[in-house]
């Protein structure tokens, strides 16, 4: 038997000090009665006194890290992906990044209602795979979108070299229609624990606890596509830090705001304080009215109705549509809607090419800001967001989800990350 030279070394002294004979197989105290020596409890001493002054292979908390993660632009800025690694061996999953969400979610090979081109994990092919029982039943995840169900699985799942070895999440096996598309293989939930419908600690929380990340901070900066008539269904979407933030890709400060809290955190969350259209204040709802989910996941910027309605009173020449788009507005393609937003510090303006989706016939064309409450009260209840602020004004900031102290924080973008790199710097009128 070979043992390792640190033990032979513990024996050694042991021996030299002690003079005593040592029967490998016993279990005894240190020194029992009959002079014998515990192998464990002399090795497990000499842990605890190394542990005591500070050297020893007991591995010291980790080091946090903090890792850039690609992120793919699918569909000229619908949705924005990152991928994930499921199962031993890893199976690689595109997903939505999403902090407007909790939960992690895959299809599952059998899944119906998914494209035929739709990846899927195959749990028969991991040797990590645990089921989780739910008393019965499929659980369902319920998004603005749509729907999806399956059952509960214990998993091994890692992002950018993160790694949690149990990660509760739905192993689904029937998405609504149009929920995803193409090479979106499910969504990774950003948002806080109190949101979840698979009772899972979502993955960021995970690392977070276990001291994973060098700062509790999620970064993004994402590309705009739209624009440019080379990208294909899939481009490069940006970057998703993971862990802090990565300076090279904004400019100036990050500008952080106090998260809309209650007793605990769900959507991130933060209050619509000013709207500008074209250099002017539009009136907007105000209190709970005002409460904005910061949400990765969502495409365009959905508001409640009298201030959507308010910022294309504003926009001259535009038109609420009706019918199955009720709730979309579209203006002239020739008129330049110019506008900010404001959060209870400063005005972030959203470019004019992403307040306009495009043409819809006779000279029109589409809003990226609709109505999503249709005249509904429910977003006044507390905590109920009202705004959906997603990628069409997320695209124009770098975006910085901190969990301590919980708050959201923007910045300008760096020229390195497609932005001006310039502060947006607005001078006062000069009088002649
Ligand atoms: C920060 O972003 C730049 C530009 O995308 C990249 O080259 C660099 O590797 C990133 N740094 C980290 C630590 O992710």
């Amino acid at each position: 038997m070979i043992l390792p030279s640190f033990l032979s070394l513990v024996l050694a002294s042991v021996v030299a000090a002690e003079s005593i004979h040592i029967p490998l197989t016993r279990r005894n105290p240190l020194l029992a009665r009959d002079g014998s020596v515990d192998l464990n409890k002399v090795f497990n001493a000499a842990e605890r006194l190394r542990g005591k002054y500070g050297y020893g292979s007991t591995p010291s908390k980790r080091q946090g890290q903090t890792v850039g993660i690609p992120v793919i632009n699918q569909g000229q800025d619908s949705s924005y992906l990152g991928n994930v690694q499921i199962g031993t061996p890893p199976q690689t999953f595109s997903v939505v990044l999403d902090t407007g969400s909790s939960d992690l979610w895959v299809p599952s090979t059998g899944c119906a209602g998914c494209d035929s081109e739709t990846p899927t994990f195959d749990p028969s092919k991991s040797s990590s795979v645990k089921q989780v029982a739910t008393g019965g039943g499929d659980i369902t995840i319920r998004y603005g979108s749509g729907e999806v169900s399956g059952t509960i699985i214990q998993e091994t799942v890692s992002m950018g070299g993160f790694v949690n070895t149990a990660q509760t999440m739905l192993l689904a096996t029937t998405l609504s229609d149009g929920l995803i598309n193409g090479a979106t293989a499910g969504i990774m939930g950003l948002a806080f624990p109190a949101l979840t419908s698979t009772r899972s600690t979502p993955f960021w929380v995970v690392l977070a606890n276990a001291g994973q990340l060098a700062s509790e901070e999620m970064s993004f900066f994402f590309t705009r596509q739209s624009t440019n008539p080379a990208a294909g269904d899939l481009s490069p979407g940006g970057v998703f830090t993971l862990g802090g933030t990565n300076s090279s890709l904004f400019t100036g400060d990050i500008e952080f705001l106090d998260l809309i809290a209650g007793t605990q955190p769900t959507f991130w969350l933060l209050r619509m304080s000013e709207i500008t259209v074209n250099g002017k204040a539009v009136q907007i709802p105000t209190g709970n009215a005002a409460l904005s989910a910061i949400d990765t996941g969502t495409t365009l910027v959905g508001g409640p109705s009298a201030g959507v309605q308010a910022i294309y009173d504003a926009i001259p020449g535009s038109e609420p549509l009706d019918g199955q788009q009720k709730g979309f507005f579209a203006f002239p393609c020739n008129t330049k809607a110019q506008v900010t937003f404001s959060f209870g510090g400063k005005a972030w303006p959203i470019d004019v090419n992403d307040m306009n989706l495009g043409s819809i016939g006779q000279g029109f064309c589409l809003g990226g800001i609709f109505d999503l409450t249709l005249g509904s009260s429910l977003g006044d209840s507390p905590g109920n967001p009202t705004w959906v602020v997603g990628d069409t004004f997320l695209k124009n900031v770098y975006s910085v989800f901190r969990n301590t102290p919980p708050s959201i924080g923007f910045a300008h973008l760096s020229t390195a990350a497609g932005g001006s790199g310039k502060h947006h710097i607005f001078l006062p009128k000069l009088s002649q």
